[in-house]
């Protein structure tokens, strides 16, 4: 996080400096250079994909949250009690999650990342949720696991993103963030140590479901199904990298389509084309 203040901070002073060679104002050129198409222009001039960028009183430009009106259903709206205890239902206690994963910390972690399930379309939020769980049911047996069961290191060391070597980056939380570099730049958005505390992510509800909504914007998950009006079977290709389309394992791939539609009728809602990958 400080890190990019900094960084951001240094972007302002050179684009001011730019700006007076140029004699265009500095907030011009910062939003001017701004991938819109990605980002967000605040009214502060300034370029990103925080919720602080997009949420609609402070986003003038690009990618802006929609405004919805109040026929919009909330997340807690769609996710109800009842919904929780139908995706997450009998916890055998070899179970990890004891109290972990709740309905009451998955809507605070929610409510900090406004993006997800912002479209004003009722139906386009459900799927969007629908997904969101087919994922996580799948990932973690029904919201029973918290940490992957194989825990191989899963590090593949690059000089931008080392591995501590005395941790491991196996899979943690509802969609199992997985590999050093995921854990290093979830926790530079997040403000945990990803690569000397990854255990964070398992120890830490709140942050278990914070990261895996970071996987679901980063890795475009939300933006390729609601934007570009993809279907769920893209979702099951970002998600598991491929892994499961194109038969490669269709008995997981259509568990996930299996959990995906059971979710759609639960909301009452039509689950849309291209179900498979
Ligand atoms: C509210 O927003 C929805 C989705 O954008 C739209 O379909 C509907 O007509 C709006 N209703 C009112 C009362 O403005
Ligand atoms: C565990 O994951 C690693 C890394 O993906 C893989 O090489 C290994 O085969 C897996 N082990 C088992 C038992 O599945």
């Amino acid at each position: 996080m400080y890190r990019f203040k900094v960084l951001f901070l240094q972007a302002i002073l050179i684009a001011g400096a730019l700006s007076s060679l140029f004699s265009g104002s500095a907030s011009e050129l910062i939003c001017g250079e701004c991938d819109l198409n990605i980002n967000c222009c605040s009214k502060w001039h300034q370029c990103g994909r925080s919720d602080e960028h997009c949420r609609e009183e402070n986003c003038i430009k690009g990618r802006c949250y929609p405004k919805c009106n109040s026929t919009t259903l909330s997340v807690s709206d769609i996710v109800t009690e009842k919904f929780w205890n139908k995706i997450a239902p009998y916890l055998p206690l070899q179970c990890d999650n004891i109290g972990f994963y709740t309905r009451d910390v998955f809507l605070a972690a929610a409510d900090s990342y406004l993006e997800f399930a912002s479209s004003c379309s009722n139906d386009v939020r459900k799927r969007e949720i629908a997904a969101y769980f087919a994922h996580a049911v799948q990932e973690t047996s029904s919201f029973c696991y918290i940490n992957q069961i194989n825990q191989s290191t899963f590090c593949e060391a690059s000089e931008e993103y080392p591995c501590n070597p005395n941790k491991k980056y196996f899979g943690r939380g509802p969609l199992q963030l997985r590999w050093n570099y995921n854990y290093i730049v979830a926790g530079e958005a997040l403000g945990f140590d990803g690569m000397n505390n990854p255990e964070a992510v398992a120890r830490d509800a709140e942050l278990s479901f914070k990261a895996s909504f970071w996987t679901w914007m980063y890795r475009g998950v939300h933006s390729t199904f609601t934007h570009a009006s993809k279907g769920f079977g893209e979702t099951i290709r970002i998600i598991t990298q491929g892994n499961e389309c194109d038969g490669s394992n269709t008995a997981k791939m259509n568990d996930r389509v299996k959990y995906y539609k059971k979710n759609c009728n639960l909301f009452r809602v039509d689950p849309g084309d291209d179900l498979t990958c």
